[in-house]
């Protein structure tokens, strides 16, 4: 195979972009789309010249597709990414890769078993903050990480949740704040940080009506002994969300993060010390003696971003072999933060992870079922 055969399900929102990836690729050819809404697929699929389908599964049995972007509501990320991969399509999902880890566990074994590849759209993780942070962590900046402290605040109105009911239910969206607005977020967090071991967490319902949470406050401790705190809220107007990574030998701080949902420039600040902390707790005199902190501005780094280095890598990956630059078991920390911190705060316990599948899979279920509410503040 030298041109990959390339359809996308889900054409009106995001997939649009994927569409126009699709097309605009030389080593790719776009032959079909697949949408429920059966007007918008005979005029997409009419204007470009490529076979419309109204069902993915007609799609699939007409054979005209190597490969497939998925960019439907997350419930169906799942349900369609198995059925790609069972009929031997490759699968480039939007993000998140599923809304239980359970179903995430089965995508990455069958995509694994079938010899299939696994493209998860979390493309923040190309953008110029997240790789600057990366570059700092991984060239020593900070030295061992120790303390998280990560917020991302931004307004969503009512509005929102009656434009795209989906969006508002459990079973549809897989959660509120966490799922829909940060799932970036706490990819982000994974890939920089490592991997997350406890969970304590509480989420809540303060404004909206729609079933999901759309407030988190989480601590989080990772395997290589950092602390983290998350904040997360779509009940407050954009403006200061905070980051910082401290380290035993410095700190990345960005105090009011612009990058909170596309790729704007941060002001992103590196503050070091003469030596490790852990040294210098031993060596410095004076009970409260603070070391000296050197702070200065980091230019941030300037790559190829974006969903085209995501769809690049993903075909790459197909015709030359290897892997995309996400892949499932790499986006699959991130669901398993997602599931545990709602675990955590619908149960009121400690959750150590990996997240216990039977146990969230009921939770979901009697979430879905609304039998259980994320805790509504007092209106
Ligand atoms: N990577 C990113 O930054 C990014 C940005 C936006 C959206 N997304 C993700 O992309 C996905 C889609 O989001 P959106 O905002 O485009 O949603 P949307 O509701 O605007 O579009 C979803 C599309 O899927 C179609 N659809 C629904 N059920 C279908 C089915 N059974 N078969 C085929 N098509 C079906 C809808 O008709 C619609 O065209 C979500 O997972 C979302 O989280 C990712």
């Amino acid at each position: 195979m030298d041109r990959v055969r390339y359809g996308i399900i889900g054409i009106k929102g995001v997939g649009a972009k994927h569409i126009e990836l699709a097309q605009q690729h030389e080593k790719a050819e776009l032959t079909a789309l697949a949408d429920v809404d059966a007007s918008a697929v005979k005029q997409q699929s009419e204007e470009l010249g490529v076979r419309g389908f109204t069902d993915y599964r007609d799609m699939l049995d007409a054979g005209v597709v190597d490969a497939v972007s998925i960019a439907t509501p997350h419930h169906l990320h799942a349900i369609i990414g198995l059925a790609c991969l069972n009929a031997g399509v490759h699968i480039f999902t939007e993000k998140p890769l599923a809304n239980r880890v359970s179903e995430a566990d089965t995508m990455i074994e069958t995509a694994k078993a079938k010899g299939l590849k696994l493209c998860v759209g979390h493309q923040y993780r190309t953008y110029r903050t997240p790789q600057t942070m990366k570059h700092l962590i991984e060239t020593g900046a900070i030295g061992k990480i120790m303390r998280v402290l990560w917020t991302w605040i931004e307004f969503r109105a009512e509005s929102y949740y009656a434009r795209d009911i989906w969006r508002g239910t459990w079973r549809h969206a897989g959660g509120g704040v966490l799922m829909n607005q940060t799932s970036h977020d706490l990819d982000l967090i994974c890939w920089l940080i490592g991997e997350p071991v406890q969970v304590s967490a509480m989420i809540g319902n303060q404004f909206h009506e729609a079933e999901i949470e759309d407030v988190v406050c989480a601590s989080v401790l990772f395997a290589n002994g950092a602390y983290g705190s998350i904040q997360l809220t779509i009940n407050q107007p954009r403006g200061y969300s905070i980051r910082q990574i401290a380290g035993d030998r410095g700190t990345i701080m960005i105090p009011d993060v612009q990058s909170l949902a596309a790729d704007r420039p941060d002001h992103l600040l590196l503050g070091t010390h003469a030596d490790a902390l852990s040294t210098l707790v031993s060596r410095t005199s004076g009970i409260a003696a603070q070391p000296e902190t050197t702070w200065k501005t980091v230019e941030l780094l300037n790559e190829p971003a974006g969903h085209p280095v995501l769809m690049d890598s993903f075909i790459d990956a197909i015709l030359n072999g290897g892997e995309p630059l996400v892949n499932g078991e790499s986006a699959l920390p991130a669901v398993e933060l997602i599931n545990a911190i709602v675990l955590s705060g619908m149960q009121k316990k400690t959750v150590d992870l990996p997240v216990d599948r039977g146990e969230y899979d009921q939770l979901f279920e009697a979430l879905s079922r609304g039998e259980i509410q994320a805790p509504r503040a007092k209106r």
